[in-house]
């Protein structure tokens, strides 16, 4: 194992019990990543693309196998240390937003700091920093209900980013956006990069998993491709 691995997964699998059919969403999956490392799930729907993801981000648990989160085996973690992960080391943007439907844009980006010692006014001030840098700063005071997909996928982003996490985990975090917007997007991911964060983004998208560092392919719960891109490639998205 790489000293460096902030995510180490050993044989790790997934087993879903339909009657009497065992069913293994994920399949003896070991892999690593690095801090700082920039990664793009991808493969078939149903490959288990999002039951991985929800593994990494301690929203789910393994039936089988060791999950390493920062050198600590996350299985052996109370409830309180997970909440804890949860909130602080890992920020999660989830498939389906999973916005808070009567806050507001801002209540929502607010949301993650509710459970620290921050004063209210600071967790606004974090709040308004996150949506700025996803260009919402003129939508504080809307609902979900009032934005396009687009713009509530923007939102979940910056709900993903107020707590400034290490890990960034996306499940399809472009998935609802024009062309413009998803390069927006890109930026911001590759700036965070840049500022030291691990990223890991489930895509359909070939160019946005051409732009990452390293691209993983699942089929049928397996990693059937584990590859570096070269820089050429990555630089094709840069504008
Ligand atoms: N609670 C569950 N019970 C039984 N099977 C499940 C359950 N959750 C997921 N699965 C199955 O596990 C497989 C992997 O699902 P997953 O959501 O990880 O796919 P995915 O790769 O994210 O697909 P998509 O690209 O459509 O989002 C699917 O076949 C799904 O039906
Ligand atoms: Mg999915």
């Amino acid at each position: 194992m790489p000293v460096d691995a902030v995510i180490s997964l050993k044989n790790i699998s997934k087993r879903y019990q339909m009657g009497t059919e065992t069913f293994y969403a994920l399949r003896n999956i070991s892999l690593n990543i690095e801090r700082n490392d920039y990664v793009a799930i991808i493969g078939p729907s149903g490959s288990g693309k999002s039951t991985l993801m929800n593994i990494l981000g301690c929203l789910d648990v393994p039936s089988e196998g060791q999950y390493l989160l920062a050198d600590q085996a996350v299985a052996t973690l109370d409830e309180a240390q997970l909440a804890q992960i949860r909130n602080q080391s890992v920020g999660f943007i989830f498939q389906s937003f999973n916005l808070l439907p009567r806050a507001s844009v801002l209540a929502n980006v607010m949301q993650p700091l509710v459970y620290r010692m921050i004063p209210t006014a600071q967790r606004r001030d974090m709040a308004q920093q996150a949506l700025s840098r996803v260009g919402l700063s003129d939508k504080l005071g809307h609902f979900p209900n009032q934005l396009s997909g687009g713009q509530r996928q923007r939102v979940a982003i910056a709900r993903a980013l107020v707590t400034k996490p290490a890990i960034l985990l996306g499940d399809e975090p472009t998935g609802n956006l024009d062309s413009k917007t998803t390069q927006d997007i890109m930026k911001l991911f590759d700036q965070l990069h840049e500022e030291g964060h691990t990223i890991v983004l489930v895509t359909h998208e070939q160019d946005i998993a051409d732009h990452c560092r390293r691209v993983i392919r699942l089929v049928d719960g397996q990693v059937a491709q584990d590859s570096r891109n070269d820089m050429q490639t990555q630089e094709k998205m840069h504008v």
